[in-house]
């Protein structure tokens, strides 16, 4: 099987994609970002992603991971914090696969970050409990064990002062409130300690685009838990989703492989 596999983010803004090289975790070829349609409904979403493929010379029997920011149980968005209501319920797996003509896996978002961190960022290697958080519009966890994902977690919806944290500390409030580092780095202390004390990680990564200024906010945490930014910064959710892809791709030839043999 080759090494290389299609990694698309999907993203509120922006729907991104490049073919990824899983022996460096390098995107194999410039990325190509296309606006996400609005509204950002089922359709419109498939037929852009069918575009963005199709803009590239690839193989037809190349995986393809894509990333979503909603809860993906089997393949079908269970929530929609973020995105269009009409996602919930949808087998994004199944329409995207339809559209495009590639074997395509979906992922949420945050998860995705996480496998490109424990594969090739600030995660490898690093035993126990691992916590990637994702900072942007919404928040997005992602939670290891041992480097196993855990998918699904959710942590951007726990309670904080009686609301859902994202909507008191995502870098999306720091934006809107115009709040300055010193006040949004005292909600994220707040955040942090609480699910610190949920989870007792041995690791917390941080992610999403504000990462990049990881300098003028993660020094004024005190937790007793190392935090980090995520190395993979901007390109974490296309090489995590194509690292998931080539891995599932994986496993179903060799459930097909295993079939076949019983066969005979
Ligand atoms: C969603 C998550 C997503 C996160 C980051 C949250 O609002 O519930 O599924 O991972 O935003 O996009």
């Amino acid at each position: 099987m080759s090494k290389t596999a299609f990694g698309i983010d999907i993203g509120g803004s922006g729907i991104k994609g490049a073919p990824v090289d899983l022996r460096t975790g390098e995107l194999a070829a410039d990325r190509l970002r296309i606006p996400t349609p609005q509204p950002s409904v089922p359709d419109a979403v498939a037929d852009t992603v069918a575009q963005l493929i199709s803009s590239f010379d690839i193989d037809e029997d190349m995986p393809v991971g894509v990333t979503f920011p909603a809860i993906i149980q089997h393949g079908v968005a269970k929530s929609a914090a973020n995105v269009d209501d009409s996602w919930i319920g949808t087998d994004v797996d199944a329409l995207l696969t339809e559209r495009t003509g590639h074997d395509v896996f979906v992922v949420n978002d945050a998860d995705a970050a996480g496998i490109a961190e424990v594969a090739f960022g600030a995660g490898r290697d690093v035993p126990g409990v691992v916590i990637l958080t994702t900072l942007g519009t919404g928040v997005g966890s992602a939670l290891f064990i041992d480097g196993e994902l855990v998918p699904n977690t959710e942590l951007g919806h726990v309670l904080l002062h009686d609301m859902d944290a994202e909507k008191y500390m995502a870098e999306s409030i720091r934006d809107r409130e115009g709040l300055d580092w010193e006040t949004w780095a005292g909600r994220l202390q707040e955040y942090y300690a609480h699910i610190e004390f949920l989870f007792s990680p041995d690791l917390f990564i941080v992610g999403g685009g504000i990462s990049k200024q990881h300098k003028k906010f993660l020094p004024l945490l005190d937790l007793k838990t190392p935090i980090v930014p995520a190395k993979t910064r901007n390109e974490a959710g296309i090489i995590g989703a194509a690292a998931l892809a080539r891995a599932e791709a994986k496993k179903s030839a060799k459930a097909r492989k295993k079939k076949a043999a019983k066969k005979l």
